[in-house]
């Protein structure tokens, strides 16, 4: 279904031509709720596995891990590009947000995806729109503590794409850690009928998480970022050494943070990677979460401990 080595038509917005019939071998891109969910339900015949990489475009390897996964073990792959303006607070980064929608489309594209979905603002909340949906309680951790509100757009808009594409498979990436947690709760919860997968977090050469937000760092904070992958490092150091307990594991990663003066620690917590609640030991393996302003970007990064009792 996916396209060859056509011209791609150089525009930034996508409503100005229509795969379907400008370049009829292209991946097809829906702007409607009623286009994708026909569209989807249609690649869906005949038992076909639908696999599902949400994303807010300004694409990077991580988000093309994702497909890359879905390729693997699904029989179509669909992506969504939209720039949920919910899971923003008001002194947020929504009007800078990286908008790259023409680079992404030809990457997409050429990982073979089929189905894209990129709507409006309008379409995907109508005037007078007034349904949330909510995670209680684990929105309010992590992320969500500091990001007061953020959850509950994440899970309000991904419960709307999942009502329209109706995926088999969802890809989310593990850098997301609470996200992860917040998703696979609502999707058990609510009972919607799909496998949530969590792929692995992508870094640079040098250990940074690939990160859309990495767009925001100059040369200087892009090396002062490094310092949340070290705190991580050592965290795993000290645990790969023998250390369980959660609070000395916490304090040495905070002390590498607060060595580089010029990011300032959001939080570091060492949790458990379902419930997010704090652990005491990592002795049943744990989530080590960090978040740490740079300048202006507020970067995430996290590693999993893995179980080490009997
Ligand atoms: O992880 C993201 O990019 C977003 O939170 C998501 C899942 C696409 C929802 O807007």
């Amino acid at each position: 279904m996916h396209s060859t080595g056509y011209p791609p038509p150089e525009t930034e917005h996508p409503g100005t031509y229509d795969p379907r019939t400008d370049y009829p071998d292209a991946m097809r891109i829906c702007e409607t709720i009623e286009d994708m969910r026909a569209a989807c339900r249609a690649a869906r015949r005949g038992g076909k596995r639908l696999g599902f990489v949400p994303t807010m475009g300004a694409l990077h390897e991580g988000h093309l891990s994702l497909v890359r996964a879905a390729r693997a073990s699904c029989d179509i792959v669909t992506a969504s590009i939209f720039v949920n303006p919910t899971q923003f607070g008001p002194n947020e980064d929504l009007a800078k947000y990286p908008r790259t929608f023409e680079r992404d489309r030809k990457l997409l594209e050429k990982e073979g995806v089929e189905l894209l979905f990129a709507p409006s603002v309008e379409e995907m909340y109508p005037v007078g729109a007034a349904a949330w949906v909510t995670v209680e309680e684990l929105s309010d951790k992590l992320d969500g503590r500091s990001r007061p509100g953020h959850f509950r757009g994440v899970t309000t808009v991904v419960a709307k794409l999942f009502h329209i594409v109706e995926p088999d498979a969802a890809f989310f990436g593990q850098k997301d850690a609470a996200q992860v947690a917040v998703i696979r709760r609502m999707a058990r919860d609510l009972n919607f009928f799909l496998e949530i997968v969590a792929c692995p977090i992508v870094r640079e050469a040098d250990g940074l998480a690939m990160s859309s937000r990495n767009a925001y760092l100059d040369p200087q904070q892009r090396k002062q970022a490094l310092v949340l992958y070290r705190s991580l490092m050592r965290v795993q150091k000290l645990a790969d050494a023998g250390e369980l307990n959660a609070a000395k594991l916490a304090a040495a990663a905070r002390e590498e943070v607060a060595g580089e003066n010029s990011v300032r620690l959001d939080y570091l917590e060492i949790v458990d990677p379902d419930t997010l609640d704090s652990v005491e030991d990592v002795a049943n393996g744990a989530l080590v979460a960090v978040a740490a302003f740079v300048g202006t970007a507020r970067l995430i990064d996290n590693i999993l401990l893995p179980k080490t009792a009997g």
